[in-house]
């Protein structure tokens, strides 16, 4: 094996950061946790101390004393707390074992927000006229004039909204944020936003304004039929502008009735989430957002009342324009209607460039998916999805909706005067603006397009909340499929400040009594504690915690996880089991169409066991937190629930109940098995998938297992199997079909191209692309080894026909990554491990080695694993085809013995009698001993 390393890498610490955020303007706490990376070329580099010093202005420098440790993520502001408003600077010197020291090439500047709810004096404004609150309404403009003197040095504008809103400054937004204040659980947290806006302001006189929509907050949400004001009956803007002068004094301009704030309404007729925007480019009133305009037709405001203690700082990024995309066709369909084709299907909006008289009305309807070539609306179920615009009339009007989103890959335009050209049009590209920290690529283009679609879907719904889809009328936080999709979150994204906002709203969603709703921010106030979904509160905060080490996060949510699992341990029946009540159960299973709630795998089945997994988190989680009592209080649960669960689910031969893929999946990943039973339950996992012709028959809870349960139990070819399988059920039927994103269903699309007829098929739901994380780990061969990568794990494992892949991800330590390529023989592995961690090394057929930080390659010889089980009677039907001379040579066989048996062996309705095996379709005839032995033959021959 020959190892070789090098590196030349300029020195220094980089990305010095406060929580989640590089740019840290706006925190919301007083001693924000720090963390770096360093960039050093010297291999094997590990951090042994590190130096902090802040600079709070006017000469004052703190400087912490140094620590003596390699701690170099999320370490404790070691300063006096931050005061809300006050800005400092960071620096960092770090030294190595070699007693070299590294230092930040640039300050980290730690700007606070307004940490106490005293620090408002600005009061929520609405307009001053009366709003029958069943009906919508137009968006609400409001407006101030104010003077700025000379001598300004900064100002900040605080802001939110009941609402959606976009702030203004003497015409431009304030910033490139949209869709603010996103969607928290508002009335126990809402969000507001902090902008430098000191380069908008002139001396003289200057123009605060915001435009406010319905939004989440009073628009129409919710599936069958959804609801109108879930928090409120008023939209309504609150703004809180301070501006800082040489001399030492501050000025306010904020909003209050008793200020002058003027409100009216203007191009914005209507804005709708789920249906759309319509806008009147005549009614919008001319230079309004300048100072000077004439307001005195337009109202007065009012105060709505809220309480300000919900007000709180943003923890991820906000929700941006991200990338705009061209049409890659403009055609029309058979029935004449003028058709878009952005050739991805994409979450955000269409913005439009068009010229034509005033009162012109152009319509934008949005759809992911065409049927029989025309748009195909139905899946959107009650969901409008459509944008109007009327036109002005005066020159090029270039205009895009602001209050609502769409999930789209067509759009049919209707109204356009003349010719649509392909730059009059574009799909703007919307999500909240997440650092990419992922990448996989291998040999194989069909893998290589699932990856990407799975990093669409993630762009999709992580807008503001991690949603279940973007484009009907749901676009809700839907717990259970965040819980299976989160490592992959993780890895392809820094997800950090995003989901523990989240989470945060999570807890605060939580009954006193521990239950939870399915979907955070709660709409439906039902709380059926399902399985799988609930299990969010153990499951997000561990991934994030694995994946960042973020022992704050497990603080936090503490209460949160046991409060969940108390309650399923309330429910628990005589049995030791939780094996009653109302289940989503593996939710999609492909082989239970029509029940959604997956009838494969009993749903109690899956209860258990997700409960026994989530009382291992929290036990764990205990130990880690010091709650000694609890770990041995939780500890004691999950080994009562998991033998409860061998006593009544598993055989002691290792056959697990419901005999499916997920509930072995299951066994396997969550500890559920003993040493030998495992190994009866991989192999009979294998079996399965093998049956099934080597097709995934999981839903949303078995689908991020079923590999990696493969591979543990020594079936690594049979996952590359499911992997690459490219029929229905599987993730490459979805991509062969034409696949941009990853869908709800395994066949939202059919094999004939029809959609789905299920009124429930969306084109975009991510928890199906859970797979990702398995090709991160397994595939590209790079996993964490310890909390937030401190140890890396490089172990690719490479099968099916893949010639090489490679993956990288920047964990909190800055960026790892391996590569393999198999090449004459050998297999050479690339890796690189970031500075301050080390990796544990496992190649194929090697014993485990430990290398330190730097830039590695090793070569091992390498012989696939055969696959090539010798073919038998007990083989798979699909593998037996795929050898043409062997099947020919079978079916001659086969006909000498009975000439009308041969018809059998292509016959559709084998799959009807499941018949998977030779043996299966032998044994339906009355002379099998016959059969069998005359085959017997050709294989003794082959
Ligand atoms: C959502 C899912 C969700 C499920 C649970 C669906 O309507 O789109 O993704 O998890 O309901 O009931």
């Amino acid at each position: 094996m020959k190892n070789t390393v090098n590196s030349s890498t300029p020195q220094g610490v980089v990305s010095l950061r406060a929580e989640y955020r590089q740019d840290a303007l706006g925190v919301g706490v007083t001693r924000p946790r720090l963390s770096w990376n360093v960039q050093v070329d010297r291999p094997g580099w590990e951090q042994s101390a590190y130096q902090l010093t802040c600079d709070r202005g006017q000469g004052l420098i703190e400087q912490a004393s140094r620590v003596e440790t390699g701690n170099s993520t999320l370490v404790a502001w070691p300063f006096a707390p931050l005061r809300s408003r006050e800005r400092v600077s960071v620096q960092l010197t770090v030294w190595g074992r070699d007693g070299q020291p590294l230092q930040t090439r640039i300050p980290l500047q730690v700007e606070a927000g307004l940490l106490d709810p005293g620090d408002w004096r600005a009061r929520f404004i609405t307009s001053g006229v009366d709003e029958d609150p069943a009906v919508e309404h137009p968006a609400a403009l409001f407006r101030c004039e104010f003077e700025v003197k000379p001598g300004l040095v900064s100002a900040r504008l605080y802001s939110s909204a009941l609402g959606v809103y976009e702030a203004l400054l003497n015409g431009g937004p304030v910033s490139d944020a949209v869709l603010s204040p996103g969607w928290t659980s508002y009335k126990h947290r809402l969000r507001y936003q902090v902008t430098d806006v000191t380069g908008m302001l002139a001396t003289g006189d200057n123009l605060l304004a915001a435009r406010v929509g319905e939004g989440w907050f009073r628009g129409r949400i919710g599936f069958l039929g959804g609801r109108r004001n879930r928090y409120g009956e008023r939209t309504a803007f609150l703004g809180q502008l301070e501006l800082r002068y040489a001399d030492g004094s501050i000025d306010h301009v904020i909003t209050d009735p008793a200020i002058g704030w003027s409100c009216s309404t203007g191009g914005i007729r209507m804005s709708s989430i789920y249906d759309g925007e319509t806008y009147d480019a005549r009614l919008e009133p001319q230079g309004w957002t300048e100072p000077g305009f004439d307001a005195r037709a337009w109202s007065g405001v009012r105060e709505v009342a809220w309480d300000l203690q919900t007000l709180t700082a943003e923890e991820g990024p906000a929700v941006r324009r991200t990338e705009v995309l061209r049409p890659v066709a403009i055609s029309r369909s058979p029935a004449g209607k003028l058709l878009v084709d952005f050739g991805q299907n994409l979450v955000g909006w269409t913005r439009i460039r068009v010229s034509g008289r005033a009162g012109r009305t152009i319509t934008l309807r949005h759809a992911e998916v065409l049927e029989g070539g025309e748009l195909c609306t139905r899946p959107l179920r009650i969901a409008k999805a459509t944008d109007t615009y009327i036109l002005r009339g005066e020159g090029v009007e270039v205009w895009e909706p602001r209050f609502t989103f769409h999930g789209f890959r067509y759009v049919e335009v209707e109204g356009w005067p003349g010719e649509l050209a392909a730059d009059d049009i574009a799909g703007v590209v919307v999500h909240s603006d997440m650092v990419r920290t992922g990448w996989f690529e291998c040999s194989n283009a069909e893998v290589n397009r699932l990856h990407e679609n799975v990093v669409w879907g993630m762009r999709g719904n992580f807008l503001d909340i991690p949603t279940d889809c973007p484009q009907r009328d749901e676009r809700l936080g839907w717990t259970g499929d965040l819980q299976v999709f989160a490592p992959t979150a993780t890895y392809l994204f820094d997800v950090g400040g995003f989901l523990s906002s989240w989470l945060r709203d999570l807890a605060a969603e939580q009954g006193e009594d521990g239950m939870l709703p399915i979907l955070v921010p709660d709409t439906i106030r039902v709380r059926p504690s399902c399985a799988g979904w609930g299990d969010a509160a153990a499951i997000v905060p561990w991934v994030l915690y694995e994946r960042t080490g973020d022992v704050g996060v497990l603080q936090r949510q503490y209460a949160s996880m046991k409060g969940w699992v108390e309650q399923v341990l309330d429910r628990v029946s005589g049995s030791g089991l939780w094996d009653w009540g109302m289940q989503l159960g593996d939710w999609l299973d492909p082989g239970a169409p029509g029940h959604e709630g997956g009838r494969r795998t009993n749903p109690y089945v899956v209860a258990s066991a997700f409960l026994v997994n989530s009382l291992s988190i929290v036990t764990r989680v205990a130990r880690i937190l010091g709650e000694t009592e609890d770990e041995a209080r939780y500890n004691a649960a999950w080994q009562r629930t998991r033998d409860a669960f061998r006593a009544h689910y598993v055989t002691s031969a290792g056959r697990v109940m419901s005999d499916s893929q997920t509930a072995y999946a299951m066994a396997l990943r969550f500890g559920l098995l003993d040493e030998e039973q495992r190994e009866a339950a991989g192999a009979r996992l294998n079996e399965l998938v093998a049956q099934e012709g080597f097709r995934i028959g999981t839903g949303f809870l078995g689908t991020p297992l079923v590999c990696d349960a493969l591979v543990e139990t020594g079936h690594l070819d049979t996952a590359y199997r499911l992997l690459l399988q490219t029929e229905a059920p599987s993730w490459l039927y979805a991509v062969r079909l034409g696949a941009t994103t990853i869908w709800e269903r395994w066949d939202s699309l059919l094999p004939d191209g029809s959609v789905n007829p299920n009124e429930m098929t969306s084109f975009n739901h991510y928890a199906f692309g859970a797979i990702a994380d398995w090709l991160h780990r397994c595939v590209g061969g790079l996993a964490p080894g310890a909390p937030g990568y401190r140890k890396v794990i490089v172990q690719p494992q490479p099968g099916g026909d893949l010639a090489w892949a490679r993956t990288r991800h920047i964990t909190p330590y800055g960026e790892a990554a391996v590569r393999w390529e198999i090449k004459s023989g050998m297999l050479r592995v690339e890796a690189v491990v970031p500075p301050n961690t080390t990796a544990d090394v496992r190649l194929p057929g090697q014993p485990a080695f430990t290398v330190g930080a730097g830039d590695h390659a090793w070569e091992v010889p390498y012989a696939p694993a055969s696959t090539a089980t010798p073919l038998t009677v007990d083989s798979n039907l699909v593998d037996l085809r795929a050898d043409k001379a062997l099947w020919a040579a079978l079916a001659a066989a086969i006909g000498a013995v009975d000439a009308s048996a041969t018809a059998w062996l292509d016959s559709p309705s084998l799959a009807v009698v499941k018949a998977q095996t030779l043996r299966d379709v032998l044994g339906l005839h009355s002379r099998y001993r016959d059969l069998v032995e005359a085959v017997q033959s050709v294989f003794q021959k082959a």
